[in-house]
């Protein structure tokens, strides 16, 4: 029974990937500040540990594991290392993502490998490798990080295919998952205030790029909202940036 004074991930396990910058560093801050411990993953040692550093100041245990998530070997290491520590994971949220060149010509297979390998596989890859930690707890969730372009496609072949890709995977976990009572959602983000494609970060107003601070306490939200329902599927937007 949870204590009013005990955040409301307390005693909860979170697997970030894509956690040492933009939204999904965004993320596991939020997360470890409801009070979940959460597992930083992401490929470079540095910008991992120096988050992992400054995470640890909010008072959970926080576990930098450097891992490539488009490397099925890597992953299961990772998943193993996980699982060693912590023994359980309860939210897992497949974040890692990269861009890619624009249309067809120029989008060469290697561009095509690397973004469906990290932004639709590596979801996939995390999720199975994960599967019997999130299943062991009474209440698993699985959070797939799309973009708009998942919903209205987009010039770039490899990036909308990858990001259409999400909406599958996402129900395919739901319906797996809710035997185990494992929720599942896809989101959908506009433009956020990242730096992604080396954008100038802090720039543009926040009426036309999301802080990704704010799309993070939504993930928050559906992590603590009651375990007897979903929202699956949510699009977020900068208001004055409306895609439909
Ligand atoms: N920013 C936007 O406007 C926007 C809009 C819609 C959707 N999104 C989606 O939101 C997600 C996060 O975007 P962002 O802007 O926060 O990106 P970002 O600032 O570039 O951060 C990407 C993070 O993912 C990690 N990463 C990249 N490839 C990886 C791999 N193969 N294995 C493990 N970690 C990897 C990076 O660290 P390492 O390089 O060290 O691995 C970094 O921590 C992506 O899925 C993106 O498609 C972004």
């Amino acid at each position: 029974m949870q204590s009013p004074l005990q955040k409301p991930l307390s005693e909860r396990i979170a697997v970030v990937t894509g956690a040492s910058h933009g939204l999904g560093q965004s993320i596991a801050r939020h997360l470890a500040m409801l009070g979940g411990d959460v597992v930083l993953i992401a490929r470079r040692e540095g910008p991992l540990n120096s988050t992992a550093a400054s995470l640890r100041e909010m008072g959970t245990r926080i576990l930098a594991v450097s891992c490539n998530v488009a490397d099925r070997d890597q992953v299961r290491r990772a998943a193993q290392e996980i699982v060693d520590e912590w023994g359980r994971v309860d939210v897992l949220v497949n974040n890692a993502g990269i861009p890619a060149p624009r249309s067809v010509p120029e989008t060469e297979f290697h561009d095509w490998d690397a973004v469906i390998g990290t932004n639709l596989s590596g979801a996939f890859y995390m999720t199975r490798a994960l599967w019997p930690a999130l299943t062991a707890g009474d209440a698993g969730y699985v959070i797939n990080i799309s973009g708009t372009n998942g919903v209205r496609g987009s010039s770039s072949p490899a990036y909308a295919s990858a990001k259409f890709g999400l909406t599958g995977l996402t129900y395919a976990i739901a319906a797996s998952g809710k035997a185990y009572n494992v929720r599942a959602t896809v989101l959908y983000p506009g433009g956020m205030d990242t730096g992604w494609r080396g954008a100038p970060i802090g720039v543009k107003p926040r009426r036309e790029t999301m802080d990704p601070d704010e799309v993070a306490r939504y993930v928050g939200y559906l992590v603590t909202s009651p375990t007897e329902f979903v929202i699956n599927e949510s699009v977020l937007n900068p208001i004055a940036e409306p895609f439909m």
